[in-house]
């Protein structure tokens, strides 16, 4: 099984498994915006290179200052710490915070059940239905938080790409508040929904010391291969992950590319609209597949189940066709039929939704 490392996006060992070249590979699942870096982000890297021969700032002074000015008055830079992706901030926080019992709503990214299982936690697990599209309900998630010391929550979730509206989550936090429960908010793919700042916590995070926000910029930026991301929180919180951080773990050229990209809000207005754009259409193609359904998702991928067929050989039989999916069959509260499939360009969508139905035809059929 490809994902025997824990996440989509792995070109290498798909290419190793299934006889491809890495790069000839069109890769549906990691969820990486279709546009590439902007643009001036290569010579802006080309122009800080010569500055590799010195250590990073350990402190991130400047991508902190930018981050605080660009949330708005009501973050410091104190409040932030700047990691080596969103995942190295996700582990920050367990390895600082030691919770005993860490809760998690499936289905939901992997790696947070990882990190509690590598720490020694105690996992307590909420399914949610999909005849509620994987939303949890509200109530039973502000009881949930009474029995864990750490809740992990996608905003958006991963696989499912849908978000409880801010005020259920302001309810969640406000229950987490009186339990002494750390809310951890996942807001790594954020960025991809239409009026991000209308769905985040950020402009009340000075009165919930309990919730914590990830953000990571490699999605959003295209940038998964120089690591970059962060945690919002209230001070002496933010001062415990750091604590534990390993000096020198954000590298200086993903400090100098941070600092640039905060900048480029056109390019992220445009993606928003694009990817909006193009996963309504992947919609209505998926409609079209007989035993195919899409889940309800506001960002840059689509939960789909695929009705008589294992994820596992639809995902091979996509693979010799040079499109690697993300089979979805391990999450806890999901199973056979579950795939993710990322949006991307107009043409690639088309191309993969072509493969897609030569695929299943051939898997029904047996031609
Ligand atoms: C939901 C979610 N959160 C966090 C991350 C980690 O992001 P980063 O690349 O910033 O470490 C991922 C990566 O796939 C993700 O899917």
């Amino acid at each position: 099984m490809i994902e025997r490392f824990g996440h989509g996006g792995d070109i290498w060992t798909a290419a190793e498994s299934f006889g491809l070249e890495a790069d000839s590979i069109l890769d549906y699942s990691s969820n990486i915006n279709p546009f590439g870096p902007p643009e001036q982000l290569f010579s802006i890297l080309k122009q800080a290179l010569p500055q590799v021969l010195r250590y990073p700032d350990p402190t991130c002074r400047n991508l902190r200052k930018a981050l605080a000015s660009s949330l708005g008055s009501y973050i410091q830079p104190e409040n932030i710490l700047v990691g080596n992706g969103a995942a190295e901030c996700l582990h920050l926080a367990v390895s600082a915070l030691t919770p005993r019992i860490v809760g998690i709503i499936c289905p939901s990214f992997s790696e947070y059940e990882a990190i509690a299982r590598q720490a020694g936690c105690e996992i307590r697990m909420l399914f949610t239905e999909k005849e509620q599209q994987f939303l949890p309900d509200v109530e039973e998630l502000c009881s949930f938080v009474k029995q864990v010391d750490m809740l992990f929550i996608g905003h958006p979730n991963n696989p499912t790409g849908n978000f409880l509206p801010l005020s259920d989550l302001q309810k969640v936090a406000h229950a987490c508040e009186q339990h002494n429960t750390y809310l951890c908010v996942d807001e790594a793919f954020l960025d991809f929904v239409n009026q991000a700042e209308k769905h985040t916590l950020v402009t009340v995070l000075d009165t919930l010391p309990h919730v914590l926000l990830f953000r990571s910029m490699t999605k959003m930026y295209a940038i998964a291969g120089l690591r970059l991301g962060y945690v919002i929180g209230h001070e002496q919180v933010i001062g415990l992950l750091k604590s534990k951080q390993i000096s020198w773990s954000v590298n200086h050229l993903a400090q100098v590319a941070g600092e640039f990209l905060l900048e480029q809000h056109a390019y992220v207005l445009r993606t928003q609209e694009y990817v909006a754009t193009q996963r309504a259409k992947m919609v209505t193609y998926l409609e079209t597949l007989p035993g195919v359904t899409s889940f309800s998702s506001e960002t840059n991928y689509l939960l789909v189940h695929v009705d008589s067929i294992q994820s596992q050989i639809l995902q091979e039989e996509m693979a010799k066709r040079g499109i690697l999916i993300r089979n979805c069959s391990m999450y806890p509260g999901l199973g056979e039929g579950y795939i993710r499939l990322a949006i991307k360009t107009k043409e690639e969508n088309e191309r993969m939704v072509s493969v897609l139905r030569e695929s299943l035809q051939i898997l029904s059929t047996g031609r």
